[in-house]
């Protein structure tokens, strides 16, 4: 299947809001990375989180790998998307980053080293191995913005929605995270990122879509233009 998620007709408001997302249609395909862009209160995130299934249609229908997304669970949803929230306001009830990461692993992992081993990958692919015994409410602001995304991608799924995820970033790390988001890439897994970072998006992006008021304006795949 080539569609990882598809939006039909969707439209979307907040309860007592004016309409936010007017009529979309989208297909997201498995294996693109795919840059969500657009002025601010465009509705991109709102996008994201129907994308992802945690808001669902007021009209219209969402598949994820081809099923309503009314009709799946967030744990179901969970185990197809990983999701990165805009300015991650985690619960952060761990003692430990190392354990907060192990935590956010989809399955309990019975086998305690296989557990440890990808914990370690973890910290080091995030920089964050001298921080492994910290306590997360200590981390600037950047540590846990790496520790929401070592918590995402701890878990290997096939498609990852990140809303903003250089925004907490200094350039060395922005640049951290744009090898580990190529080498994910690499591998054949599907992303849709949400950013304001020009140079992030021409950097990566297979297909760019743009918003604005709630609909689509540009579509690079089919080169729809206002
Ligand atoms: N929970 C909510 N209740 C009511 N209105 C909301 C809610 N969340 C967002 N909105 C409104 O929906 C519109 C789209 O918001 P959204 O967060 O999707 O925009 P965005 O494109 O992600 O913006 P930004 O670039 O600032 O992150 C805005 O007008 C916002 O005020
Ligand atoms: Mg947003």
């Amino acid at each position: 299947m080539n569609h990882y998620v598809e939006l039909s007709n969707v439209s979307f408001s907040y309860p007592r809001s004016k309409r936010i997302i007017k009529n979309i249609t989208l297909k997201l395909n498995r294996s693109q990375f795919t840059a969500l862009v657009g002025p601010n209160g465009s509705g991109k995130t709102t996008l994201g989180k129907l994308a992802m299934g945690i808001l669902k249609p007021s009209s219209g229908k969402v598949f994820i790998c081809g099923k309503n997304s009314t009709e799946m669970t967030l744990g179901e949803i969970g185990k197809k998307i990983g999701y990165l929230f805009q300015n991650p306001q985690r619960q952060l009830f761990a003692l430990t980053v190392a354990e907060d990461i192990a935590f956010s692993l989809e399955w309990n992992e019975h086998d305690k080293a296989e557990t440890r081993r990808k914990v370690t990958n973890m910290l080091e692919l995030f920089q964050l191995e001298h921080l492994r015994n910290s306590s997360p409410f200590n981390l600037s602001h950047g540590e846990k913005e790496r520790l929401a995304l070592a918590g995402i991608f701890v878990n290997h799924l096939d498609y990852f929605i990140l809303d903003e995820p250089t925004m907490a970033l200094d350039m060395e790390r922005k640049q951290i995270l744009s090898d580990i988001l190529e080498k994910i890439s690499s591998y054949g897994i599907g992303m849709l990122i949400i950013s304001h970072d020009q140079d992030f998006v021409n950097q990566h992006a297979d297909r760019i879509i743009k918003m604005s008021e709630g609909e689509i304006v540009y579509d690079s795949t089919n080169n729809l233009r206002p």
